[in-house]
């Protein structure tokens, strides 16, 4: 088994992902996240959210609506640039990317023969969708990137709020792409998540190159203050010819994965391409002056940037699978378990103390099986602490905490639990 069959069978089993209409034999490009995915996920955004706004004076949020008057994606130049080149092979017409010459490799194995392909042609990744009752429906897209609904916004969120230049919108939310070959479990799907940041500043070429580096380095730094290992990522530059029709400079972010360095997230300088071709400008409040703000942009993707977490999260030990995910993005925070089951005062106990936990953090409850089981179950969803509640407890009103990485154990009074795991987890949830 590979560490990416490791990780989808982990993921399947525990509840992360799962592939999406599985009875109906599954749809490619879609997955489903599980009951502890969504937890992960939701920690994933929560986290960026309180670092991306509620951290900040100078960025507002915003959840603009996924299908747009199909306009904005004439304007935007999705419709004639938001394309892939697509070859077929002319043997079994199965599609491909004509750029990417490992998957037209592996194709060309499978086949005993020589494999002929099609002209390359070019084909667009915005999905349609059809509106309204009459016929011929209208023909809209849902959004192939999040960002276009902060710049149809940007005067409204200008008028109603008390932003300034320079200042930055928010916006995390799905997208859709047709992609043409979805594959490496969700990394390429074809319906995601993003989560970003379009950062209005003045039309200066200096001053903007500043912003551009703070938004690098401040991004690369919120992966690592999550745990991610500092030897598993770095920075790619794109070559002109593989920069997006908007951008005029840009950098990925790239994990190590088993499939080779990936992006999972870009930070765009797109120049004055959207408001302008918007129409759109902003007057300064104090000077009166007229002009057309520059974007910096960082565009990450929650469903990739879930995956490298549990990737880099995956360790498998002598004796056991650990995910040692950071604990603020860890699915449960702690979990309880009475001692032995057929003791009514320990179980009573160890209710208690679950339903204190749980108004404050997400616990689960385990009460099958031996300590040692239920602390291996534990360890493989990454739950931090598992607090265990023995015949001690009864008299001293301690419990037994154990620690997922180090597995060392230390009692804590139960007055003194919620403090605890708050300390840790360094502040508010
Ligand atoms: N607004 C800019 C933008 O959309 P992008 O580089 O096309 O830029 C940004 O996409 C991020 O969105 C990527 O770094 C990736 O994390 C995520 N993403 C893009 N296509 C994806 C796909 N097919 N499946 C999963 N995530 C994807």
């Amino acid at each position: 088994m590979t560490l990416m069959d490791n990780i989808g069978s982990l993921a399947k089993r525990r509840g992360f992902i799962y592939p999406g209409s599985e009875i109906y034999g599954g749809i490619a490009g879609f997955w489903d996240y599980g009951p502890l995915g969504v937890e992960l996920k939701n920690n994933i955004k929560r986290e960026w959210w309180k670092s991306m706004v509620y951290a900040r004076d100078d960025v507002v949020g915003l959840d603009a609506a996924i299908v747009m008057n199909p306009e904005v994606w004439e304007a935007s130049g999705h419709m004639s640039s938001f394309t892939d080149p697509l070859v077929e092979c002319k043997a079994c017409h199965k599609r491909f990317r004509s750029d990417k010459p490992e998957l037209l490799a592996a194709h060309e194995k499978e086949h005993k023969e020589k494999v002929e392909w099609t002209e390359p042609k070019i084909f667009n990744l915005l999905t349609e969708v059809l509106l309204g009752v009459t016929e011929p429906k209208m023909t809209a897209y849902l959004r192939g990137e999040i960002t276009q609904g902060v710049f149809v916004n940007f005067r409204n969120v200008v008028d109603s709020s008390r932003v300034k230049v320079p200042f930055g919108v928010a916006q995390i939310g799905k997208a859709f792409r047709n992609e043409i070959t979805p594959g490496n479990f969700t990394f390429r799907s074809r319906e995601f998540e993003q989560m970003e940041l379009e950062y209005f500043v003045r039309p200066d070429e200096k001053n903007a190159s500043e912003v551009f580096e703070y938004w690098k380095q401040a991004r690369m730094a919120w992966y690592l203050s999550l745990g991610m290992n500092k030897t598993k990522l770095r920075f790619r530059e794109h070559e002109p010819e593989e920069r997006a029709h908007y951008a005029k400079k840009a950098w990925d972010i790239e994990y190590e994965a088993p499939f080779g360095w990936s992006e999972f997230e870009g930070i765009h300088h797109r120049g004055d391409w959207d408001l302008s071709r918007h129409k759109l400008v902003y007057t300064d409040p104090e000077t009166n002056e007229g002009y057309t703000p520059w974007v910096i942009e960082t565009s990450g993707g929650v469903d990739r940037a879930t995956l490298f977490f549990l990737i880099d999260a995956y360790v498998q030990e002598e004796k056991r699978i650990v995910l040692k995910l950071h604990s603020r993005l860890a699915p449960v925070k702690a979990a309880v378990f009475p001692l032995v089951s057929n003791k009514p005062d320990i179980v009573k106990k160890a209710r208690e103390v679950y339903t204190l936990l749980k108004k404050h953090f997400v616990a689960s409850w385990d009460d099958r099986g031996n300590i040692g089981k239920r602390y291996l179950s534990q360890d493989e969803i990454g739950t931090p602490w598992c607090l265990t509640i023995d015949y001690d407890t009864l008299g001293s009103d301690t419990v037994t905490v154990r620690d997922r990485d180090t597995t060392s154990q230390t009692r804590v009074n139960i007055s003194q639990l919620q403090s605890y795991i708050q300390e840790k987890l360094g502040g508010t949830i």
